[in-house]
């Protein structure tokens, strides 16, 4: 073990028993202390899923990218593992970025960036000049994790993109192994540049796969290609791209291309770009096929701008909950819960046909649960139906259907308040909602619309039901869901918010 993994880790459990938990979610991957971003290294080995994250140690904000790791036997109870990688090797100095894993006979095995900034007269790195490299670690037992003598594997970037060349994801296909690297091209469109090996070690430049039209960001993060459903998808994390239905700010969501991907062209033929999640936190997703065939996918909750944020309380970022990709006939990809999160499920809170017409309180104050609404249109005339959270101290977060407009909206009022996605839900809208302290992924039953947030309550929050301009009838239930078992200072249960 390296002397900055030892630090790093030192760091972590001198830092967690200072956690403020009020926020921190009690089911999602989140870090015991400091900070996290991208999900990174997501497969299947030895038995056991692994999840490693962008993470820094020393401070509740992005920097000194390290890899942190946790496992799961079933994909929802996570073990801390520590830390993977530090950025101890030069051409890592200045990060580990992010990146992909696969197997290799017994091996483990990460492809990373590594991220390098020239130093300045004053010795102090300089952003602005850059490169990224990627490279290879491997592990014998999934947790310790030795760097290739030999990295860089590729260095160097293609003369017309610039040195934003990151990001790696890795697959094996019939003799050879790929790679899609995220990039920007000269004159700042992003795209998927793809590679290809007989060994990891020996890149072939292949092309674009796909790139921006324009409307679809400068740089292109997070790039990952897989076939599903009998078609190809690629997921991209662009910067830069205004969709409808967000506010002015990030812009930092992650989408997909969904179409007919070619081994002997090397492009991929498809749709239009669509958005993966239209919350406000939604970003950086990575996808493991697991050895049941399942597509999973899991993405960072990248906090927008303006909202209130757990930095004071000595831990940042969540991953999202584990969910199951698919693709339509149609080529829309759909995002489901993964299966085993009924094994979270505690004490069914609440359970009932209910009338509403206007609000009803339910009376059910949620730390951590699944609320599952089954809403009757047929023949409807109300405007809006679904559900509003107080959050305490006269918060509030509202999520319902505006049958107007025909789409979903989260809001969560403040600064970029609402996020609004399209939906046409027929004669039931079917919603399936986890709230976790401070996050909250809704899905509907289609599996077309999936909207993350970040929610701060004050107060345990409240749950009740509500329709507008007529009355509807619906059938809910609401889980008290379990706190993840992990080897985590502080627990996670410990002091939850007040009723
Ligand atoms: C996405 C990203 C990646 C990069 C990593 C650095 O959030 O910017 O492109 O590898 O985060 O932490």
């Amino acid at each position: 073990m390296s002397d900055l993994i030892r630090a790093a880790e030192a760091e972590q459990l001198a830092r967690a028993p200072h956690v403020d938990p009020r926020w921190r979610p009690r089911f999602h991957i989140t870090a015991p202390a400091g900070w996290i971003n991208d999900p990174n290294g997501m497969c299947w080995f030895a038995g056991e899923y692994h999840v490693f994250y962008q993470f820094n140690p020393y401070g509740t904000e992005w920097g000194t990218m390290h890899w942190g790791h946790a496992s799961s036997t079933d994909l929802v109870n996570w073990r801390n593992r520590g830390v993977a990688m530090a950025p101890d090797a030069g051409y890592d100095a200045d990060g580990c970025y992010s990146g992909s894993a696969v197997v290799l006979g017994e091996e483990l095995v990460l492809l990373y960036t590594g991220h390098r900034e020239e130093r300045a007269e004053s010795g102090l790195p300089d952003p602005a000049r850059f490169d990224q490299t990627q490279n290879v670690a491997s592990s014998r037992d999934g947790v310790t994790f030795v760097k290739d003598p030999r990295n860089p594997a590729l260095a160097g970037h293609p003369q017309d993109g610039t040195a934003h060349l990151r990001d790696p994801k890795v697959w094996r296909h019939r003799e050879h192994w790929y790679m899609v690297l995220g990039n920007e091209q000269q004159g700042g469109t992003g795209r998927a540049l793809l590679y290809r090996s007989p060994d990891l070690w020996q890149w072939q430049a292949l092309g674009a796969i796909a790139e921006s039209d324009g409307s679809t960001g400068y740089m292109w993060e997070c790039p990952d290609l897989f076939e599903l459903d009998g078609r190809h998808v690629l997921v991209i994390s662009p910067m830069g791209v205004h969709t409808e239905g967000h506010g002015p700010d990030p812009q930092f969501h992650a989408g997909a291309l969904v179409g007919s991907f070619d081994y002997d062209t090397h492009r991929l033929d498809h749709g239009p770009y669509t958005e993966m999640d239209w919350g406000h936190e939604h970003y950086a997703v990575q996808t493991m096929a697991v050895p049941d065939g399942r597509r999973i996918a899991i993405g960072w909750m990248m906090p927008a701008a303006g909202q209130p944020s757990e930095k004071g309380d000595g831990w940042a970022g969540v991953l999202t909950l584990p969910r199951e990709l698919h693709v339509t006939p149609e080529d829309r990809l759909t995002m489901r819960p993964i299966a085993e999160l009924e094994l979270l499920r505690g004490e069914r809170l609440f359970a009932g046909d209910t009338l509403v017409e206007g609000q009803f309180d339910t009376g059910v104050r949620l730390d951590s649960a699944e609320i599952l609404i089954d809403a009757d249109l047929a023949g409807s005339i109300v405007d809006q139906v679904g559900f509003t959270l107080d959050l305490g101290a006269g918060a509030h977060v509202h999520v319902g259907l505006d049958r107007r407009a025909g789409e979903l909206v989260v809001d969560r009022g403040g600064p970029d308040g609402s996020r609004r996605a399209r939906l046409d839900p027929g004669e039931r809208l079917l919603l399936r909602a986890f709230v976790d302290r401070s996050t909250l992924e809704v899905f509907t039953g289609s599996g077309l619309v999936t909207m993350s947030s970040r929610i701060y309550p004050s107060a345990q929050p409240r749950l009740a039901l509500s329709s507008a301009g007529g009355p509807t009838r619906f059938s809910v239930e609401v889980f008290a869901m379990r706190a993840m078992q992990v080897d985590d200072v502080p627990p996670l249960g410990a002091a939850p918010l007040a009723p």
